[in-house]
């Protein structure tokens, strides 16, 4: 059976709405050609109850083999960072706006490759539905491809960094570099001093929420 081609990924979506069935009924989604060579389908990782979410771009080779997002040497440093800001990793939720990896091969390594805007909308059904499961009083995308896919095609991360706006899916969104930009900065005094600004970055992002949450709760948007 041939299957009919879709635009985005709405019509794989379950009927019934978790996160688990969610990422059950992502490993059949067919709605880009990204499932052709990736290994599996990531989605997000966290509980249901986050008040905050992180949105990155796509799973890399790590997170292709493991199925989970941010294992690699990326969400090691986010990892660490989030400790140093004092943010309990096991309290937010961390996904990626592209769910399955894109990558080219040379010799026997995996290197990332930037999702395109068709992939990028194709796979938006999946992170809304998580969204809209979680209902998080702030946002975070790390790097421009979640900034521009969730903020606006126009958002200028080195502009706009720590700023916050409102989002209809959440009280309060904001973006902030990828860590892997970290990774890539050309020497270790470089990126000592973009790790520094990107703790203080989630430094800033945990005060403000308490003002979200405060903000969701009288406008009725906060959980029952
Ligand atoms: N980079 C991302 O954007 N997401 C991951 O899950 C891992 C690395
Ligand atoms: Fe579906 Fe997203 Fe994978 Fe494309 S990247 S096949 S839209 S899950």
């Amino acid at each position: 059976m041939t299957r009919k081609r879709v635009e985005n990924a709405s019509a794989y979506l379950p009927e019934s709405r978790s996160l688990n069935s969610l990422r059950v009924a992502a490993q059949s989604c067919e709605a880009c050609d990204l499932y052709r060579n990736a290994t599996q389908a990531v989605l997000g990782a966290g509980p249901v109850s986050a008040k905050l979410v992180f949105i990155g771009e796509q799973p890399g080779n790590d997170e292709d083999l493991q199925g989970l997002p941010f294992v690699g040497p990326a969400g090691k440093l986010l990892d660490r960072a989030l400790a140093d800001a004092a943010i309990d990793r096991s309290e937010v939720y961390l996904t990626n706006v592209v769910k399955h990896f894109k990558f080219e091969e040379r010799g026997k390594r995996r290197i990332h490759k930037k999702p395109n805007t068709v992939e990028v909308n194709a796979c938006q059904p999946w992170l809304e539905a998580e969204i809209l499961l979680i209902k998080p009083k702030m946002i975070v995308c790390l790097g421009a491809t979640a900034a521009q896919s969730i903020l606006g095609r126009t958002y200028r991360l080195t502009k706009e960094r720590g700023t916050f706006r409102e989002h209809p899916w959440a009280a309060c969104a904001t973006a902030m570099i990828h860590p892997s930009a970290i990774l890539r900065a050309p020497d270790a005094e470089e990126r000592h001093r973009q790790y520094e600004e990107f703790v203080a970055d989630l430094k800033q992002i945990k005060n403000k929420l308490k003002q979200c949450s405060r903000a969701a709760a009288s406008s009725g948007r906060s959980r029952a």
